[in-house]
């Protein structure tokens, strides 16, 4: 019945052809459905796009229609003809250009490259023009550069680089290994007693603007080794919270704070978002446990999601470089039958409801960088709300015209209660980040 209201709102919006803003579905859909219709907001947004004259010679790809899946991962050589790097878009309009002749390595680890000539898990393709490679060995001719898919979805990887970050926990390197060489899409930073990423960290670059859309998900998250003796995928079900949650405030009061209506339920908050990576290998990678948080719906489809669209779009426009630091930080307390504050957890006392998310935006080359927080409990009161945003640091972004493309609604408690800080303030209150310096605010 759900998913016939959604086809609605998909056909109605089809006939208009215009979506509504996401932000204001965040109350009526839930986290797969808002999923779904965020990602054809973001198509019709990114066919809004300026299309740049093609280059001459070389090759262009563009993310949305040179790119076949299930897709291989992409990577180029160094200036000394080594493999380096993941293939990335340039400027911000989802193309991504390759010089003539310049090889790029297909790569389909543990699979195998389709629509070839000869049998091959990795290869050189050699850009001749337009969206054509060419492969001495491997490929017939020239073919079209999204036509050299995989025979199956890949698998990540999740690489220990036995690394500490704060309070020795432990980092967690996610990515692809190609010919026995990991490159790193995100890192964690990972609280394993409490089975809680403190943070994720990737890079979000003008590139970024455009994502690969019309991406499948992976069937499940995944838990890998993280998780021992706790079953997430039953712990996420609205059943099991409500069971959970009514060991510690009672049955009824449950029933009272996990609700369908108006998205009152614990969703996996992506911390990492699907569509902060460009590409299809990219995106699917992001459904590990360890880059979710208990979320409510409502927040993470409110103020949360617009912070990620918006900080986006603003990073594309303004032409930044940056790191992103998305996390997590305190525990939500609900009031039991007496009144009595109860820490919430997922499970009985593992994976914490987080009382704030936060994403730092750093951008190394200015040295400039901030904090976006949302509070994550939409039952608080809002003076609580202003109270406990208060503890942690003071406003940058209210009346700040500096923070104008940040249209969030920063004051509504139910769909998240907002707030922006220096790093240095920041840092005061929650001290996870590795250490880096800031001179002033990025906005
Ligand atoms: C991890 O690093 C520590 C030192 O930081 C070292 O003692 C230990 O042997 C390393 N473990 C592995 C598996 O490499
Ligand atoms: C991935 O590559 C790294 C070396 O870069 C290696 O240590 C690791 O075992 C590989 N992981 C898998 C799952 O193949």
């Amino acid at each position: 019945m759900r998913l016939v209201l959604v086809l609605a709102v998909l056909l109605a919006a089809e006939a208009a052809k215009v979506l509504k803003d996401p932000s204001e579905m965040a109350l009526v859909l839930d986290e797969d459905e808002f999923e779904a219709y965020l990602d054809e907001w973001l198509e019709q947004e990114q066919s809004k796009l300026p299309q740049a004259p093609p280059y001459s010679r070389g090759c262009t790809f563009k993310i949305n229609g040179d790119l076949g899946q299930p897709q291989p991962v992409y990577l180029r050589f160094d200036s000394i003809g080594r493999v380096h790097r993941y293939l990335a878009a340039e400027g911000n309009i989802g193309q991504i250009h390759v010089n003539h002749k310049e090889p790029v390595v297909i790569a389909c680890p543990e699979q195998v490259i389709q629509n070839v000539a000869t049998t091959r898990e990795v290869a050189t393709a050699i850009c001749e023009n337009n969206n054509l490679v060419s492969g001495a060995g491997w490929l017939n001719g020239n073919r079209a550069f999204g036509e050299l898919t995989c025979s199956a979805h890949l698998r990540p990887v999740i690489y220990d680089p036995n690394r500490s970050c704060w309070n020795g926990h432990s980092v967690i390197l996610v990515g692809y290994n190609v010919t026995g060489i990991f490159y790193q899409l995100y890192g964690a930073c990972f609280d394993q007693n409490l089975m809680q990423s403190l943070y994720v960290w990737y890079d979000q670059t003008p590139a970024h603007a455009v994502h690969q859309t019309r991406v499948p998900r992976p069937s499940t998250w995944q838990p890998e080794t993280f998780f021992p003796g706790v079953n997430l995928n039953t712990l996420y079900t609205q059943a099991s919270q409500r069971n959970v949650l009514g060991g510690h405030v009672g049955q009824e009061l449950a029933g009272r704070y996990i609700t369908r209506t108006n998205q009152r339920f614990l969703a996996k908050g992506h911390l990492a978002a699907k569509s902060d990576f460009v590409f299809a290998s990219a995106q699917r990678a992001t459904f590990f446990y360890i880059n979710a948080a208990p979320q409510w719906q409502c927040i993470n489809a409110g103020n949360w999601n617009r912070l990620e669209q918006k900080l986006r779009a603003r990073i594309a426009a303004a032409g930044y470089n940056t790191v992103i630091y998305t996390g997590t930080y305190g525990v939500v307390k609900l009031p039991d039958q007496n009144n009595r504050l109860v820490d919430i957890f997922l499970s009985q006392r593992q994976v914490p409801v987080p009382l704030y998310f936060y994403k730092v935006a750093y951008e190394e080359s200015s040295q400039r960088g901030t904090a976006f927080i949302t509070i994550n409990n939409p039952h608080l009161p809002l003076a609580e709300a202003v109270r406990i945003a208060d503890e942690i640091c003071e406003d940058q972004c209210r009346r700040n015209s500096d923070f104008d493309w940040l249209t969030w609604e920063p004051d509504r408690v139910e769909i998240g209660y907002s707030f922006c800080c220096t790093v240095d303030d920041f840092r005061s209150s929650i001290p996870h980040l590795p250490r880096f310096q800031t001179i002033g605010l990025l906005y």
